[in-house]
């Protein structure tokens, strides 16, 4: 199963290839954190116009890098959501139009599901079950992955993600949009233990978070002493530890109740070099092994939406040539969503665990 997937959910316009046999084939990017930089945000209908403008050629670009035509595509993905909805609408539309061409079939991807899943382009690929720390800009979940479509939420945040918190702190501290990799870059400048933020609910005796109390720790402690390149440092320093006890200690925490093995993290802020390495080190000191999607797969893409709609494709028609067998545990789900050629939606707010499981 050959399947071309498109992610416009936000501000990346995301386009690759996704072979169940040969696994990832192409991919391109591009993101439009240049164009809303100036604005301090992603500014929704400038993200619409723009994916309009790049997502052909990008789809041109993929195919030639593969050296594949669109006759060789044997479905189509794009987000059906979460997301900004005319950011969506883009995607849903050209996929839309391209199975109505081609007479291939579309399926609608959870955005979230690509995230969950990415770690999977990578090789080795974890094998179900686990559990996965989905950590991105709108997400701070823990859940258990028993397989495709097999989510159960275990924990999740009371308020800011964790890369909200990164992104507010970053703008407190006077650095660009969007924050997170600028400031976990400062942090490696600053001292520790040159202040003490809160580490918010370590102690909560469950799996959930909240981080908008850090972030006014932060705002309090920017304002204590004048705000040198120094200061900045250990502040983005602090911060950071406190955001990574937090998470580490939670996540595991769920790999202790959960009984798994194997820790999946995904999501824009899995790429923080200090969550990794204090993630891995205290993973792996208890047995345990954690995965990683390749570094570029970490924030939004379209190989992910591939990927996902590769799996469901292919088990959507398993489960129609086979009609009658029930799918065994850890088995992939039948699709989310196959709508009729030629109708389409988006689903700007669209719950996880309501995805269909198998069985
Ligand atoms: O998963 P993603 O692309 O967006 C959503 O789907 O929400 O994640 C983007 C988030 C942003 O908040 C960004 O600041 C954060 O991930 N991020 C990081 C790092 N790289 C990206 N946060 C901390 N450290 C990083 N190295
Ligand atoms: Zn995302």
């Amino acid at each position: 199963m050959r399947v071309l997937g498109i992610e416009t959910s936000c501000d990346e316009t995301g386009v690759a290839i996704y072979d169940t046999g040969r696994g990832l084939v192409a991919h391109a990017l591009h993101s439009q954190v240049a164009m809303h930089e100036a604005y301090g945000g992603v500014v929704p209908e400038l993200a619409s116009r723009d994916h309009v403008r790049r997502v052909v050629p990008l789809i041109e670009r993929v195919l030639a890098e593969s050296g594949l035509s669109l006759a060789d595509v044997d479905g189509i993905a794009c987000t059906e959501g979460p997301g900004l909805a005319g950011a969506l609408l883009v995607g849903a539309s050209v996929a839309s139009a391209l199975g109505m061409a081609l007479d291939r079939p579309v399926i609608g991807v959870h955005h979230l599901e690509g995230h969950l899943l990415s770690p999977l382009l990578a090789e080795p690929r974890p094998a179900f079950p686990f559990v996965a720390l989905l950590v991105s800009g709108g997400h701070t979940q823990l859940f258990d992955v028993e397989g495709v479509g097999r989510y159960r939420l275990l924990g999740d945040t009371l308020d800011d993600a964790a890369g909200e918190a990164f992104d507010k702190t970053a703008k407190l501290l006077g650095l660009g949009y969007p924050g997170g990799p600028a400031l976990a870059a400062l942090a490696g400048s600053g001292r520790d233990g040159a202040l003490a933020l809160p580490r918010p609910m370590l102690e909560s005796g469950d799996l959930d978070f909240s981080f908008s109390g850090l972030k006014t720790a932060v705002l309090t402690a920017s304002r204590k002493e004048p705000l040198t390149d120094a200061r900045r440092a250990d502040i983005a320093c602090e911060f950071q530890h406190a955001v990574v006890d937090v998470l580490v200690a939670k996540a595991l925490a769920a790999v202790a109740r959960s009984g798994r093995e194997r820790l999946v993290v995904a999501g824009g802020v899995g790429a923080n070099r200090e969550l990794r390495a204090r993630l891995s080190a205290q993973v792996e000191a208890r047995g345990g092994e954690v995965f990683y999607p390749p570094l570029a797969f970490c924030t939004d893409n379209g190989a992910m939406i591939a990927l996902v709609g590769a799996l469901r494709l292919a088990a959507a028609k398993v489960g129609s040539t086979s009609r009658g067998a029930s799918t065994a545990p850890g088995e992939l789900a039948p699709a989310a969503v196959v709508p009729e050629v030629g109708a389409f939606g988006v689903r700007p707010r669209w719950d996880l665990a309501s995805l269909p499981v198998p069985g």
